[in-house]
C-alpha cells in the first residue's frame, strides 16, 4: 500500500468507464459525485484479499466480484435496517452486537464506509479481530470530512490517530493508515453534493447548468491535491492491520 495515498489523493479523471458504484446512479447524481465513487473503486482495487473474506456492512456488495478475483470465498453481512436492501446480504446481523459467526474463520475482513455508523467502534474492532485467523488482515475505510449520512445511524468521524488507537487497542499489529482525497477533493465534493440537493425542486435547467461546473471541479480537484498535499486535510482514511500470528489459509 505504499503508493496508495498518492494514487488515491489524485485519481485521474480520464477513465473511460464510470466508476463501479457510480454506474448504478442516475445521470445527474453521477455527474455530481463520480469522483468519490472512483476513489472508492481505486481503494477496493488496491487492497489484497485472501481466502475467506467477510464484508461487514456490505450494502450492495459493490466489490464482491473484485474481491472474488483474488479470494476463495465472499460473505456479505449487513442488517435489516440497511437502506441498500438485502439482495447481496448472506448473513443478516447487527454489527453493534456479537456476530453469529465462529471465531478465527476469516482470512480477510473488510468493512468499507461502515465504522462511522457504529456506536461502539472499539467493540466492533474486537469482533473483527475475533473473526480473523491469526495472520489475517482487516481492511477498513472511513470518512473524515464528510456529511452526515444514513442518519440517525451516523456517530463518528475518525482521524488517522483515532484509527491507530482503536486498532492497537483491539489487538492488531502492522497497522497502515493512508488518507484518501484532500482539501480540494473534499471541498469540490461538498460543493457538488450541496448544489445537487438544491437542484431538487429547482428543475432540470439548474441541474443541466451545474453539470459542467461539477465535472470541471472533479477534474481539477485531484490535480490540485497532488500539487498541494496536506497531512491535515483528508476526505477519509484507509486502514489495514493484521491479527498477530502465523497465517495459514485453510
Ligand atoms: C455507507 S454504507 C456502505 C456499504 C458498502 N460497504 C459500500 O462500500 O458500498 C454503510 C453500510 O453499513 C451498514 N450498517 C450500518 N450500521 C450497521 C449495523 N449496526 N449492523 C450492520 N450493518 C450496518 C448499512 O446498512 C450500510 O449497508
Amino acid at each position: 500500500m505504499s503508493t496508495l495515498a498518492s494514487n488515491l489523493a489524485a485519481p485521474r479523471a480520464t477513465a473511460i468507464r464510470p466508476p463501479r458504484m457510480a454506474r448504478r446512479l442516475p445521470g445527474v447524481r453521477r455527474a455530481a459525485t463520480y469522483l468519490i465513487h472512483r476513489i472508492a473503486d481505486r481503494i477496493a482495487a488496491s487492497l489484497d484479499y485472501r481466502g475467506r473474506v467477510i464484508d461487514l456492512g456490505c450494502g450492495i456488495a459493490p466489490y464482491k466480484s473484485m474481491i472474488l478475483a483474488q479470494a476463495d470465498e465472499y460473505v456479505g453481512v449487513d442488517w435489516r435496517h440497511s437502506p441498500h436492501g438485502d439482495a447481496q446480504v448472506d448473513i443478516c446481523a447487527d454489527l453493534t452486537r456479537p456476530l453469529p459467526l465462529a471465531e478465527a474463520q476469516a482470512d480477510t475482513v473488510v468493512s468499507f464506509q461502515v465504522m462511522e455508523h457504529l456506536p461502539e467502534p472499539a467493540r466492533f474492532l474486537r469482533e473483527c479481530h475475533r473473526l480473523l485467523r491469526p495472520g489475517g488482515r482487516v481492511h477498513l475505510t472511513v470518512p473524515f470530512m464528510w456529511h452526515v449520512h444514513e442518519a440517525p445511524h451516523d456517530y463518528f468521524r475518525y482521524t488517522r490517530h483515532g484509527l491507530e488507537h482503536l486498532l492497537t487497542k483491539a489487538g492488531f499489529t502492522d497497522i497502515r493508515i493512508e488518507a484518501y482525497g484532500g482539501f480540494w477533493t473534499t471541498w469540490v465534493l461538498k460543493f457538488n453534493y450541496h448544489t445537487l440537493r438544491r437542484t431538487r425542486g429547482a428543475g432540470i435547467v439548474l441541474a443541466v447548468a451545474l453539470v459542467p461546473v461539477w465535472l470541471l471541479g472533479q477534474w481539477l480537484a485531484p490535480m490540485l491535491d497532488r500539487l498541494e498535499p496536506r497531512a491535515d486535510e483528508a476526505t477519509g482514511y484507509i486502514a489495514s492491520a493484521t491479527k498477530p500470528g502465523p497465517h495459514a489459509i485453510s
